[in-house]
């Protein structure tokens, strides 16, 4: 995969974020002291995909359990994840902002969630 078209900008105001599936991979967009970063949005503790809502006072908050994600970092806080958050490359051109999905991240996300053979 490539680059890709995310979102208007204005529709991902200060302190908030945004949630879009980009090439079949739920990706969360969250825009905190002026800077956009990206994530994968899916927390890496059951697999919830997390929501527009999720972004409160500088955490990404996981609606399955309740993990505190730093939203510059994409670390855990908490403990109930081990992992970070799968940090995307995001640029802002013009009025749009752009992810850029990784080869493979699709297949390494179902890999991830289907468990053990
Ligand atoms: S699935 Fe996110 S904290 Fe459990």
């Amino acid at each position: 995969m490539a680059w890709a078209r995310f979102a208007r900008v204005k529709v991902i105001p200060e302190g908030f974020g945004r949630v879009k599936v980009v090439g079949g991979v739920p990706v969360i967009v969250v825009r905190f002291g002026g800077v956009f970063r990206a994530f994968v949005g899916v927390c890496p503790h059951k697999w919830y995909v997390l929501c527009d809502r999720a972004v409160r006072g500088g955490e990404i908050v996981c609606p399955g359990h309740g993990e505190r994600f730093d939203v510059a970092s994409g670390e855990p806080r908490v403990g109930k994840a081990r992992e970070p958050l799968t940090s995307l490359r995001v640029e802002v051109r013009g009025e749009d902002v752009y992810v850029d999905l990784p080869e493979g991240v699709l297949e390494r996300l179902v890999r991830a969630t289907s468990g053990p053979d």
